[in-house]
């Protein structure tokens, strides 16, 4: 037996829903929290499939947690187990324990992270980062066992990609570590820019240069803090499509417009409409929708995660729609399933885009044209990845009919009770229990 959702399309989704605190930077923090022996409490914390699988990664190192509501509290007050292998490839963010671990207790293992479903996901960066800052990591067939004799020096690191997990893995070592390190090329979401302000609060000296440039000064010790985690910036766009897609009208609260700046011209491009207020953003359709040239890119551009979602909403917009995605290769298996509902999409190895793409001639299906407006009707889809799973859950919305989406723990993971918040929206969906 498994989970899954059974939804009955055509309605239109009304009223506001509150944003749970990002998935992307509560858990980044969980892993901050292993630099002191200190307590760390995160208000606003998402209480998702992802946080629990973290949680339990954290106290298996050591780490005593409270949660009550959305308050936690964690404090790890030694290091009782430096190997993390038992939690092997459930999410990524044991690698990011590297640098706590060896800037605490000298020596850390943590699994190899298996490639997922929406592309191979190598960690080479991280390692190349650790390396450059003293570290000496041997690999194996199933982790990574690291040893920093000498303690972590500051260091020089040049990223030919401004990842986003390495440049975490970079600050987290960098912090504790012997002098400075300069990450050059480096990642600047908004929720690395929240974590780096939970290190500030708790005594670290991180400073942002120009051109991408972080500079960070290694301090002795590191204190407890409070900070409150920024809403989900993914979780917004996720029911602004909604809103968009089932042509309903939808408060996002306390959604941060300059998170969602480019989000926003493009959904004013393709004919929606949107109004910021001091509550947060309210989304409708206002007309027809219209095709649109969509490409992804690292912050601030088109963020990947927002892509799926809006794919579903480019189903039902009139005209042609052009997708380049520029940051995995493998992350459009998903429109054969939108496809089987009735979407009229083709996908392309070559890239339809401007941008300079890593996946130029490797022959990997990242670009799409997407035709549209089409009705969609209800069938049966198994989950592949987290925001697969959403574009699965609009576009049964949109469909007619009745669907089946199996697989939700997956979606779980990282949307905090989305069955009841869809319900509040209006939305004929109910969680149940099938046989596989
Ligand atoms: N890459 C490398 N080598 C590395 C690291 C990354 O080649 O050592 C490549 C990846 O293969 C990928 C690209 O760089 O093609 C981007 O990877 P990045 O490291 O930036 O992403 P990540 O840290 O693994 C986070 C989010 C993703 C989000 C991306 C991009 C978390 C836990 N995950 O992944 O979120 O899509 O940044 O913004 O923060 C999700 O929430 O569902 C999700 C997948």
């Amino acid at each position: 037996m498994e989970e899954a959702f059974i939804i009955n399309g055509g309605k239109k989704l009304k009223g506001q829903i509150y944003l749970a605190g990002s998935k992307n930077a509560a858990t980044k923090m969980m892993a901050a929290s292993l630099l002191t022996d200190e307590e760390v409490v995160l208000e606003n914390f998402p209480r998702i499939g992802d946080t629990e699988i973290t949680g339990e990664l954290c106290r298996s190192i050591g780490s005593k947690i409270k949660l009550q509501g959305s308050r936690l509290s964690i404090k790890t007050t030694s290091i009782r187990n430096h190997q993390v292998l038992s939690l092997s490839r459930k999410n990524r963010i044991p690698i990011l324990t590297l640098g706590p671990l060896l800037s605490r207790y000298g020596k850390a293992e943590v699994p190899v992270l298996g490639g997922d479903k929406i592309g191979p996901r190598p960690v080479n960066l991280h390692i190349d980062a650790l390396t450059s800052m003293g570290a000496k990591i041997e690999t194996t067939e199933s982790s990574y066992k690291a040893v920093a004799p000498n303690g972590l020096k500051g260091a020089r690191i040049s990223f030919p990609f401004p990842s986003v997990g390495a440049t975490e893995n970079a600050i987290l070592a960098g912090v504790l570590a012997r002098g400075r390190t300069i990450i050059y090329n480096a990642a600047t979401e908004p929720e690395i820019m929240d974590l780096i302000k939970l290190l500030q609060k708790m005594g670290a000296i991180i400073e942002l240069g120009a051109n991408r440039v972080i500079y960070i000064d290694g301090v002795k010790k590191l204190h407890g803090a409070v900070h409150s985690v920024l809403p989900d910036r993914n979780e917004a766009v996720s029911w602004a499509c909604l809103a968009l897609a089932t042509n309903g009208r939808v408060l996002v609260e306390d959604a941060r417009q300059e998170h969602l700046i480019t989000f926003l011209n493009a959904v004013r491009r393709i004919g929606g409409e949107y109004e910021v207020t001091r509550k947060g953003i309210i989304f409708w359709q206002d007309g027809d929708l219209n095709g649109i040239e969509l490409e992804t890119d690292t912050h601030p551009g088109f963020m990947t995660d927002w892509q799926q979602p809006f794919v579903a909403l480019l189903t039902q917009a009139r005209g042609v729609s052009v997708l380049h995605e520029t940051i995995y290769e493998d992350r459009l298996s998903y429109i054969q399933d939108l496809n089987l509902l009735g979407a009229n999409i083709k996908v392309f190895s070559k890239c339809l885009g401007e941008l300079p793409c890593r996946f130029n001639g490797m022959g990997c299906y990242h670009s799409a044209i997407i035709s549209g407006p089409q009705q969609l009707k209800g069938s049966r889809i198994n989950v592949r990845d987290l925001r697969a799973g959403m574009l699965n859950i609009i576009a049964a919305l949109i469909a007619k009919g009745e669907s089946t989406i199996s697989g939700v723990e997956e979606i779980d993971r990282g949307y905090e009770n989305i069955d009841t918040r869809l319900k509040s929206l209006g939305a004929d969906i109910k969680r149940k229990k099938i046989k596989i």
